[in-house]
């Protein structure tokens, strides 16, 4: 018999994969009879987590955002009180279907450091497990088609099934283990996206002249990261580039400035070339301190601009052109959604 009597299982999900794979879970905890509580971490009441049962397993389940978990997950993990639960991470990566494949996603430190905290807390980590599911980011790449995305939920439930069988059977679970050179390769670049990537990407939405204030990304954005500037939506630095607001607005008004982007990217370049080449001494001319000045001059830049552009956005001629330099605006870019969310 299985020592798991009762899994309290928490998700974070943007566009719904995690719930997803939370889901499935959930459904095969509920095949097994196992007592299950499935909770929403950005609904979740942080008092609650004192109320686990203490032979509970824990699973917690989140996308990866630039090799990490996101700010929302981190902040709740380290919100767990001290505790002797088995934990089981679970995450959804990136992939796109190649031929009969599945591309793998990167999980770069979020199993790495979320262990650690937990560890420290006194937890057992006797798991941790990446899931491949279709990628969510449009803002970069058009939406996967729904046959493709199909043919990866399929796979996946199949691999969850499996794992979760070996979690039943009171096996340890390390899947992540066989990507642990990436995910440590990779590491820098998780913590330039924490530390400067994230504020870049959180100006990289606005809501387009289709627009019709029915307040639902306001309503609904989990980390409360959007405001009524000259009324109408302003996506603040707090944004976690989820992708919920965007995949869920009823008129697809939100969209990202490609444009804006090619115009700052621009001109960041021009005056870190003249700050480099003419200004900044030698002694200071390490990659390290360009890089740095590049993406604080950058964020400086989208700042300002993000601020003009909404302004313009009133004007319902200027809004029809920001919109016509966005990929995103055309209808073949389309819109994901893994699950409802
Ligand atoms: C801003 C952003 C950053 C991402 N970074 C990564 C990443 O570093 N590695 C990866 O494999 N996938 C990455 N992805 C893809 C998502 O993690 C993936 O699609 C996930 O399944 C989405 O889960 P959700 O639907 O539960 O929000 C990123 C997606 C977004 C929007
Ligand atoms: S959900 Fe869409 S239509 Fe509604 S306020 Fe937000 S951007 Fe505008
Ligand atoms: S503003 Fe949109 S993308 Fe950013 S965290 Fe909120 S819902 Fe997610």
């Amino acid at each position: 018999m299985s020592t798991i009597q009762n899994i309290s299982i928490f998700y974070f999900s943007g566009t719904g994969n995690s719930k997803k794979v939370a889901l499935w879970f959930y459904e095969f905890a509920k095949e097994r009879g196992i007592l299950c509580e499935i909770v929403d971490i950005s609904n979740a009441n942080r008092s609650s987590l004192q109320k686990i049962n203490p032979d509970s397993l824990i699973v917690i389940i989140s996308p990866i955002h630039g090799f990490n978990f996101p700010k929302i997950t981190l902040n709740f993990i380290r919100a767990f009180p001290k505790g002797k639960n088995r934990i089981v991470l679970m995450n959804t990566r990136g992939s796109v279907k190649i031929g009969n494949r599945i591309t793998p996603g990167l999980t770069g430190v979020a199993f790495l450091l979320s262990s650690l905290i937990l560890k420290r807390k006194g937890y057992k980590i006797i798991g941790q497990i990446p899931f491949d599911m279709p990628s969510n980011w449009i803002s970069i790449h058009p939406v996967i088609r729904k046959k493709s995305a199909q043919f990866i939920f399929d796979k996946n439930y199949h691999r969850a099934k499996k794992h979760f069988e070996k979690i039943y059977a009171g096996k340890n679970d390390f899947a992540s283990r066989k990507d642990t050179i990436q995910d440590v390769l990779i590491s820098p670049v998780s913590f330039a996206y924490y530390l400067i990537g994230k504020f870049f990407l959180a100006k990289s939405y606005y809501a387009s002249y289709k627009c019709t204030n029915c307040n639902l990304c306001i309503k609904q954005c989990p980390v409360k990261a959007i405001r009524e500037v000259n009324k109408r939506p302003f996506w603040t630095f707090k944004c976690e580039s989820c992708m919920k607001c965007m995949n869920n607005c009823p008129v697809d008004a939100i969209e990202t400035p490609h444009g804006l982007w090619v115009i700052v990217i621009y001109l960041t370049s021009i005056v870190c070339t003249c700050l480099f080449y003419s200004l900044l001494p030698e002694f200071a001319q390490f990659w390290i301190v360009k890089f740095i000045l590049f993406n604080i001059i950058l964020i400086g830049y989208m700042w300002i601009f993000y601020r003009i552009q909404q302004f313009e956005l009133k004007n319902r001629i200027i809004a029809k052109i920001i919109s016509l330099t966005s990929l995103t605006h055309y209808k073949f870019w389309g819109r994901y959604k893994g699950s409802d969310n």
